[in-house]
């Protein structure tokens, strides 16, 4: 659906966050690195401060997809995440999100990409109903790049959601 004409279009840069962690071995798994719920987590932290943002109230998280890891986290490495809407709708936005790490104590050491998310969250009211969010006017050649990307995932996401549904609710 078209954003609503009569809320004011918001750049990306409006709405970015970056959060930063140092991880522990309290954050580990069985093989002694940090654990990809634990990153998922913080992407999804830093996603939801976007949303909220950007849509000026709650958000909650509709669609987590494309969480790609790419490289192992390990224990005392500085976790950061940076996050901003790709693409605003109706009342959902996408917000991607990259996740770097770099060596707690060593600051010579460039950031390695280590992982990836997609997420699609939805404004609510205060009853939960999905409510209207400004839409998105992208200033960069990357920024409108990745507002042409997010269009494309949400057909997808759309289309296989419809799939699945005829699919289980053949017609006579
Ligand atoms: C997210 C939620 C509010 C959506 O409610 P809904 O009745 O499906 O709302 P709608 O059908 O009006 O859809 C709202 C928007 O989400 C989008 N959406 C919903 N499901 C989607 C999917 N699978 N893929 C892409 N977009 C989706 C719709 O396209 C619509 O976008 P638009 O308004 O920008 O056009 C509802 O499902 C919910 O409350 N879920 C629980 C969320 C939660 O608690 N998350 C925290 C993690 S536990």
């Amino acid at each position: 659906m078209a954003p609503d004409p009569d809320l004011h279009g918001l750049p990306p840069s409006y709405a970015r966050v970056s959060l930063a962690v140092v991880t522990s071995s309290a954050h580990a798994n069985l093989l002694g690195n940090i654990h990809g719920g634990e990153i998922a987590k913080l992407a999804d932290s830093t996603a939801g401060a976007v949303a909220a943002r950007h849509s000026g109230g709650p958000a909650v998280t509709a669609v987590m997809d494309e969480m790609a890891f790419l490289e192992p986290v390990h224990v005392g490495d500085i976790v950061r995440t940076m996050a901003q809407v790709n693409w605003a709708g109706r009342s959902s936005m996408e917000i991607g999100v990259r996740v770097e790490t770099q060596p707690w104590n060593d600051p010579s050491t460039t950031s390695l990409h280590v992982a990836s998310a997609y997420f699609v969250f939805v404004a609510i009211d205060g009853a939960g109903q999905a409510r209207r969010v400004p839409g998105l006017v992208p200033e960069t050649p990357d920024e409108i790049r990745r507002m042409r990307e997010a269009e494309i995932r949400r057909a997808n996401r759309l289309s296989r959601r419809e799939a699945i549904e005829a699919g289980r609710h053949p017609g006579p």
